[in-house]
């Protein structure tokens, strides 16, 4: 076992299926960057703390250099006794300047080296699923412009006419919390473990300040104990991704429902959907699907990460190599939705003459209720007044606004001529001005938060 960087004690060989189970570096290897970043910002430490000369520094931060070249020209040769990112990477800074490489993990341990490099990914990845997220928020923004009126569902029963910007800005506003969950995490993400070692901490004069400059961070963990077996900034991740996505998922719902045949408020665009292999008319909103499937993949990651960690003793256990596939895959996923969402929202048609079509009077029963608050009735009797009206139409088989003004007073002697003017789609939603209302005031305000906010967050 003399190749391996803990041969050492062995005297026997890896079963090769073992050595395979072992092995992370199949997937861990998208860290060579942040590895090679951490690597370099401790040899500064180690020279510092006179651990290594200037020149052996020198040495290998060249080396470093180097391998980056080779990894970001994708010529870096990963060989079989490489078992991580961090064993290849230093196996080949060996091959390179021979003797200094020996020195470089001084006082380091792959344990306080891989969660440096985790943190330093997840911090990129952070600031990628911002920038993806704001560009669907912006789009959404964009294409709540349109002034059209459709049905509100509750219960997906019809409830109370709406406007279309105020549906698609309900689903930006809880995108934007997301945006905002995001950066808190951040704050516990962007913390410094080097320098912990493998449980201990370091015995030799590691400035831990100088590698927090070095590597960006703004904290150094507290303790090194917590700082190498705890994996809760992995878990609010998942946990983030998978809240974001269901999100996406109730919104993406609706948009299937309403690009139905049946609906067909909504178009959604060629570029996003596809056909069948058997029936030639089928145009499948296979995007939003795929989008509504996503919360099921990534809250799987989350949980099955978290049954992991349930009841695992203190600090390093190899268990905690399972971080890196759940995190790898919920970035991936979330990634891919965030953008397909853009491009769905950016191009689905908005079938306007259809959405207010679809509206009915009965959905201004509740108004033909105010109607009567408005005149002095308690809102309870005026509820069983508009629902006595209601009553009265159906059982004529007829619209709430066809009732005549004497089917109406024999409901509710304070009905007058002036009732009509409770039909009118476009008053009704104008009632609802404060602010979070559907009114077109209080959703132009709506989105004029959203506008500052995305400039400022
Ligand atoms: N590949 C390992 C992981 O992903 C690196 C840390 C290994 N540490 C150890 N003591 N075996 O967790």
């Amino acid at each position: 076992g003399g190749a391996k960087l803990w041969g050492g004690r062995f005297a026997g060989d890896t079963d090769p299926i073992m050595k395979k189970f072992n092995a992370s570096i199949p997937f861990d290897q998208r860290m060579w960057d942040a590895d090679i970043r951490g690597s370099k910002a401790y040899a500064k430490a180690l020279e510092k703390a006179q651990l290594v000369s200037t020149k052996e520094m020198e040495q290998i931060l060249t080396g470093m250099d180097q391998i980056f070249e080779e990894w970001s020209t994708g010529v870096f040769l990963i060989k079989p006794e490489d078992e991580d990112i961090h064993t290849a990477n230093e196996r080949r800074l060996k091959e390179l300047i021979r003797a200094p490489a020996g020195k470089l993990h001084t006082g380091r341990s792959r344990n306080d080296q891989v969660v440096t490099d985790m943190r330093l990914w997840l911090r990129d990845a952070i600031k990628t699923l911002t920038d993806n997220s704001l560009q669907l928020i912006s789009t959404m923004v964009e294409r709540a412009a349109i002034d059209v009126l459709f049905p509100g569902y509750t219960h997906m029963q019809r409830a109370q006419p709406i406007r279309w910007s105020h549906w698609i800005l309900s689903h930006a506003v809880a995108l934007s919390r997301d945006v905002e969950r995001l950066l808190e995490i951040k704050k516990r993400v962007n913390v410094l473990p080097l320098g912990s070692g493998a449980i201990a901490g370091t015995p030799f004069d590691i400035d831990r300040e100088l590698l927090r400059k070095e590597l960006g961070f703004d904290g150094i963990s507290l303790n090194s104990m917590d700082a190498t077996g705890q994996r809760d900034f992995i878990v609010e991740f998942l946990f983030w991704a998978s809240l974001c996505l269901i999100h996406l998922s109730k919104m993406a719902e609706d948009l299937m429902l309403y690009s139905t045949k049946e609906f067909s408020f909504i178009s959604l665009s060629d570029a996003y959907s596809t056909g069948s292999s058997l029936m030639p008319q089928k145009k499948n909103a296979d995007s939003l699907e795929l989008i509504r499937s996503k919360a099921g993949r990534v809250f799987g990651k989350c949980s099955g990460f978290m049954m992991t960690l349930k009841g695992l003793p203190s600090t390093y256990n190899k268990d905690l190599q399972e971080d890196k596939e759940a995190m790898f895959d919920c970035f991936d996923t979330v990634q891919a939705v965030l953008q397909v969402t853009t491009g769905v929202m950016s191009t689905l048609k908005i079938n306007q003459s259809v959405m207010e079509a679809a509206l009915s009077p009965d959905m201004l029963a509740t108004d033909l209720a105010y109607y009567l608050v408005r005149k002095g009735v308690p809102f309870r009797e005026a509820h069983g007044v508009s629902g006595k009206a209601v009553f009265a139409a159906e059982s004529q088989h007829i619209s709430l606004n066809q009732l005549t003004v004497e089917d109406l007073t024999a409901v509710s002697p304070l009905f007058g001529g002036d009732v009509s003017s409770v039909w009118d789609y476009r008053s009704s939603v104008e009632q609802y001005r404060a602010p979070g209302g559907t009114a077109k005031s209080s959703v132009a305000a709506q989105v004029e938060h959203l506008r500052i906010w995305l400039t400022k967050v």
